[in-house]
Formats: C-alpha cells, sequence, structure tokens
C-alpha cells in the first residue's frame, strides 16, 4: 500500500538527529542549567555567523521579538505601522501590543507587501513598516529601505520564514532597523518549543533589547528600565545549537526537491513559485495556485497527502482587526493557495508520491 506524506511529521526526523536530540538534552540535564548559560551564548554566535548581523538576540519567539521590536523603537499609542493584508497574525498583532494601529496594504501577486501601494497609506502618523519576507521569498529590502529611509521611518523585518534566504549578499532579517526571527518547530530552523531572535547592526538597539528581554536588569538586583521575562530556555537554544549543524545541508535539500517539483510540474496550469530557487528564496514553503484550491486539497488529503494553506484569510478580515477595505490581491491568493509538503527529510518515494498525486488531482480539477 502507498505510504502517505504527511504534510509535515516532525515525529518523523530521521533516526540520527532523533537520539543527537536525545543525547543532547541528558547532557543540559546534566547540567543543570536551564536558564542562560553557554548554550544561549553558542547560539547569539552561530546565529551571528549564518546571518552576518552583528547583534543578536535570542527571544521567547518570534511574536515577542516583533512586539520588543516595536517598542524599543518606541512604537505605540498614536502610531500607525505598515503592515501586509497577507500574512501570519503574529505580524498585526504585535504591532496592537505594543499600543499602535496596524495599517494593511495589499500585496503583490506573490504574497509580498506591494511597495506601490506604500505611499497611499502613509499619514502623519506612520512610523514603521512591517515587510514579510512570506513564505521564505525576501521583499525587495533595498527598495523598501530606500523609501522607508526617505519617509523617516523604521524598518522592521518579520523574517520569521526568511532564516537562509539572502539579497545581494545581506542575509534577511539584517536590512531593517531590527529583524525578528521564529524557530517555531516547523520553521527551517525550529526549536523542539517555542523560540526567536532578535537582529539588528545598532549596538545601542541591541543593549535596549537585551535589557527589555530580561526584566531591564544589567546587573542582579539592578533594574534600569521595565522590560519582561522575554528569554530562550537554554534547553532550545541547546536544540538549535544542534540542528544549526544540519541547516546548510537541510536547506540544499529542500532546494533539490523544489527543483524536482517544478520539474514535474512545468506545464501545468498551476501557478508554481518560480522563484523558489533563487538566493534570496530559502524554499520554506512551495506554495502552489489553483482557482479550484479546495477541491484540489480535497483530492490530495483522500489520497493521503497533507496540505496546508497559507493563509485562508486574510488578517484585515479578521475579528481583532475588523477592516473592510478591499485587498483584491491578497484575498485573491488567500483563496488560491495551497502549500504541498518540502521538507529536508522527505524520501525519493516521498516526493515522487507527491508528484504523481498532484498530477492525479490537477487532471480531476483542471
Ligand atoms: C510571518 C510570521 N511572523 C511571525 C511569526 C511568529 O513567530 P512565533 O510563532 O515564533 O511567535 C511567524 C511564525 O509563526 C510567522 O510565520
Amino acid at each position: 500500500m502507498r505510504k502517505p506524506v504527511p504534510f509535515l511529521d516532525l515525529s518523523q526526523f530521521p533516526v540520527d538527529l532523533k537520539s543527537a536530540l536525545k543525547k543532547k538534552f541528558g547532557e543540559m540535564m546534566d547540567t543543570g542549567i536551564y536558564s542562560g548559560g553557554n548554550e544561549l551564548t553558542l547560539l547569539e554566535n552561530k546565529l551571528k555567523e549564518l546571518t552576518g548581523s552583528a547583534e543578536v538576540i535570542p527571544c521567547s519567539n518570534g511574536t515577542d521579538a516583533l512586539e520588543i521590536a516595536l517598542r524599543v523603537l518606541e512604537i505605540g499609542p498614536g502610531d500607525e505601522v505598515l503592515v501586509p493584508a497577507l500574512t501570519w497574525v503574529s505580524t498585526a498583532e504585535a504591532v496592537y501590543l505594543a499600543g499602535a494601529k496596524p495599517v494593511f496594504v495589499d500585496t503583490d501577486t506573490s504574497g509580498l507587501i506591494d511597495l506601490k501601494l506604500l505611499d497611499t497609506h502613509v499619514t502623519a502618523a506612520t512610523k514603521a513598516i512591517i515587510p514579510v519576507h512570506l513564505y521564505g521569498k525576501m521583499v525587495d529590502m533595498k527598495a523598501l529601505n530606500a523609501w522607508a529611509k526617505s519617509r523617516n521611518m523604521n524598518v522592521i523585518e518579520d523574517a520569521a520564514q526568511a532564516l537562509g534566504a539572502i539579497q545581494e549578499g545581506r542575509s534577511a532579517g539584517t536590512w531593517g532597523d531590527i529583524g525578528c526571527l521564529s524557530f517555531y518547530p516547523t520553521k527551517n530552523l525550529g526549536a523542539l518549543g517555542e523560540a526567536g531572535a532578535l537582529l539588528t547592526q545598532d549596538k545601542k538597539l541591541a543593549e535596549k533589547m537585551r535589557l527589555f528581554v530580561n526584566h531591564g536588569q544589567i546587573e542582579k538586583g539592578n533594574h534600569i528600565v521595565l522590560g519582561r521575562n522575554a528569554r530562550m530556555d537554554s534547553i532550545q537554544a541547546g536544540f538549535l545549537n544542534l540542528k544549526l549543524e544540519y541547516f546548510e545541508q537541510w536547506q540544499q535539500r529542500r532546494k533539490a526537491i523544489a527543483k524536482i517539483y517544478l520539474e514535474a510540474f512545468f506545464g501545468l496550469e498551476l501557478t508554481l513559485p518560480m522563484d523558489i530557487l533563487g538566493e534570496n528564496h530559502n524554499a520554506h514553503l512551495f506554495v502552489i495556485k489553483s482557482d479550484r484550491r479546495d477541491q484540489f486539497a480535497e483530492i490530495l488529503k483522500n489520497l493521503g497527502i497533507g496540505t496546508a494553506i497559507h493563509y485562508p484569510v486574510i488578517l484585515p478580515r479578521m475579528k481583532p482587526f475588523g477592516d473592510s477595505k478591499k485587498y483584491p490581491v491578497a484575498e485573491m491568493l488567500a483563496k488560491r493557495v495551497l502549500s504541498i509538503p518540502l521538507n529536508p527529510w522527505m524520501g525519493r518515494r516521498d516526493f515522487e508520491t507527491v508528484i504523481k498525486m498532484v498530477k492525479y488531482a490537477y487532471s480531476k480539477t483542471s
């Protein structure tokens, strides 16, 4: 019988990775250190090396990273922040949590904030913009930074999905005043729980953020500003350090599978992520577009192929945001996008099954 292919099943890590993680867990228990410590310093250094960022501050998760970024840039009540209409909820949620107002901007057809529309959304209250590198594809940061600079606006990069992507030699997360990473378990570099990081090239901002994530504490018993507990668990840092050893090889594997998919689906009337092999894309998600997306997904489900939708509802339409303006491109994408399995642990049989079944679903829906 044919083996089902889940969209992503994190219990299916390869045996060698699982045993390395178990060993690591044992070693960390033997140290008795669960907060702070060497693993965090090591992670900081490894992420600096990987991204080229001058400063890296590990933190509790990507959502907190976004909120902290806004807070240290002193963006709050009365301020507006431009965000794309199609993204994970955190991007706009963090703006609300900081007390500011998210102002939604429609996307281009690849799901990235549409730079051509930015000017029409700017008011005297606009203080920042949060570009999201959706699915792992980078926004044109050179153009966005130039635009933001000319309007004296801060840039907070939501690079939660984009670790490993590079534009003109600079990593995702290092272009903005602050870059935010997520190590949510499903990301290309995923913790075994929640974790994130803040990147900046500015020493002063880095100091502020280090204080903020740790109750404003500069030394034991001395709290010089108010902050909160947004520290990353030492254990997650340890797991991430171990997984970072595999990161480059996993990235190559993602790209190799993405290439095979592109070749296999070429000629079908599905919109394919043709730019997924570029350096400015980390192949986080392989997103196809179909006019009959729901029917397509249902057929695949019945054939044992897991899929996911990133995302079925645009943020302005969600209850907390309650914005009924039109975002035609983002709305069109929300109806058509479908992510098919793409992860470095897929074997040949898995991706060949996906190819066969996608072709079958295509024949039934076109
Ligand atoms: C685009 C985007 N922004 C922000 C986040 C928030 O990250 P986290 O889940 O670590 O809070 C995520 C991940 O879930 C994301 O995909």
